[in-house]
């Protein structure tokens, strides 16, 4: 069973917030939104299509370093980049942001590559859970420290297709998560 943890009216006026600011932030400019897959695809097919700009480019990346829920902070690359981003403003799209291992090693390698501008727009902050010191510039929520799932966001590769970001209600032993790094 999930439990609705953001309403999908509230979620909804988030992500168009965030498009109106990024479509502020760029004015004259052109972008390269790269999503992270898998978690990321249905904020950033929302987001990216209520960003009022002429020249907005897709790209996709698939990254984890994630095993069931322990983060192993170590990034494996599974689909990378199809084009090069040298020389472009480029804003990585991501589900949530956790202890930000993920997020670091992935920032690093993509400032590698020598964009012209690198920023980072997540749905969910769990700020209490940051081990690493890696900015986020367009954040949709600041949640507590609690294992959500829907809208892109698996437990073991379920729950993703959920419409809005729900918490999974223990209704049994198949259900009884703990959060990441809990013991
Ligand atoms: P980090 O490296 O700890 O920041 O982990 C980030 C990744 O872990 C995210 O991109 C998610 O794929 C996954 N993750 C972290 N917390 C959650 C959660 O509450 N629900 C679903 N996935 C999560
Ligand atoms: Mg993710």
């Amino acid at each position: 069973m999930i439990k609705q943890e953001i309403p999908k009216s509230v979620l909804k006026k988030r992500v168009k917030e965030i498009a109106e600011r990024i479509t502020r932030d760029y004015q004259g400019e052109s972008v390269t939104l790269v999503c992270i897959l898998k978690g990321g695809i249905y904020f950033f097919a929302d987001l990216s299509r209520q960003i009022n700009l002429e020249d907005v480019r897709l790209d996709f990346m698939c990254v984890s370093s994630y095993q069931d829920t322990e983060t192993t902070g170590k990034l494996d690359i599974r689909l990378d980049l199809s084009e090069p981003i040298t020389g472009k403003n480029v804003i990585v799209v991501e589900d949530i942001i956790d202890t930000g291992t993920t997020l670091a090693y992935l920032m690093d390698y993509l400032m590698s590559q020598s964009p012209k501008s690198l920023k980072l727009c997540v749905l969910l902050d769990k700020r209490a859970r940051r081990v690493t010191e890696t900015k986020v510039n367009y954040v949709g929520f600041e949640i507590d420290d609690k294992f959500v799932v829907g809208y892109g966001m698996d437990y073991n590769q379920q729950y993703r297709t959920y419409p809005t970001v729900g918490v999974l209600e223990e209704s049994g032993p198949q259900h009884k998560i703990k959060n990441p790094g809990e013991k």
